[in-house]
């Protein structure tokens, strides 16, 4: 915390005459082992909630690949340099923690009727995915995304990962993400930043 306020000072100062400017210095980075691989990240529950899209088995031939509620979570400091640029910086970090349908006598379609009425409600937690944005130390990955997962079960999480060959997560984010392989068409709070 101590490292991002002096880094947003020095920052605040070395931009002068123009204070507008957010460079990527300001940006909390995730962290890396020595092999270049992501360590879980710490508190991501409590970076900003943008969205929880949601492709259940019962509209997916029984069979999605991600079968769970996508809860989508972006660090606080990345999050407001988009929201006064509308770019994602160097070191943006984005994570995605799957939650379960919650079960309780479920109909055909795999909801609960509940006292809000039919309808899908969120049960236990079941895989951490990141994408971090850093052309420096992924200058392989298209758009510097390297993307990982600390497995897609319940917690505890593994503690690192190696980031995914380009071809297996950021191939489809290129060509399908509205924003710098990043998905804001399905997130409101990320569309009502966009200038
Ligand atoms: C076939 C296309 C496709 C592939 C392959 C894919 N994704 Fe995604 N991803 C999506 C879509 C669509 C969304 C947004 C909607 C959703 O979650 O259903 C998304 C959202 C995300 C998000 C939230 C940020 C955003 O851009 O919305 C993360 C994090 C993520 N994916 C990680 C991964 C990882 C890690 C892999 C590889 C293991 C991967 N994705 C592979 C299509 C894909």
């Amino acid at each position: 915390m101590k490292k991002l306020i002096i880094a947003a000072i020095i920052t605040g100062m070395a931009v002068g005459a123009n204070a507008q400017m957010v460079t990527s210095e300001s940006i909390q980075q995730a962290e890396f082992t020595p092999e270049n691989e992501a360590k879980t990240p710490i508190d991501y529950r409590k970076w900003i909630f943008i969205g929880s899209p949601l492709t259940p088995n019962a509209l997916n031939d029984g069979a999605a690949a991600f079968p769970e509620f996508h809860n989508v979570y972006v660090e606080p400091s990345a999050y407001e340099h988009f929201a006064k640029t509308g770019q994602w910086a160097e070191g943006t970090q984005i994570a995605k923690e799957l939650a379960l349908i919650y079960q309780n006598d479920n109909d055909e379609l795999g909801a609960t009727y509940e006292v809000s009425g039919h309808g899908y409600q969120q049960g236990e937690f079941n895989g951490l995915e990141l994408l971090v944005k850093d052309n420096a130390r992924f200058p392989e990955m298209p758009g510097g995304w390297a993307f990982f997962s600390f497995g897609h079960h319940a917690p505890p999480y593994a503690k690192t990962s190696a980031a995914f060959p380009a071809d297996s997560c950021n191939a489809c984010h290129a060509d399908n993400a509205e924003t710098d392989f990043v998905f804001t068409q399905f997130y409101p709070v990320l569309r009502s930043l966009q200038k």
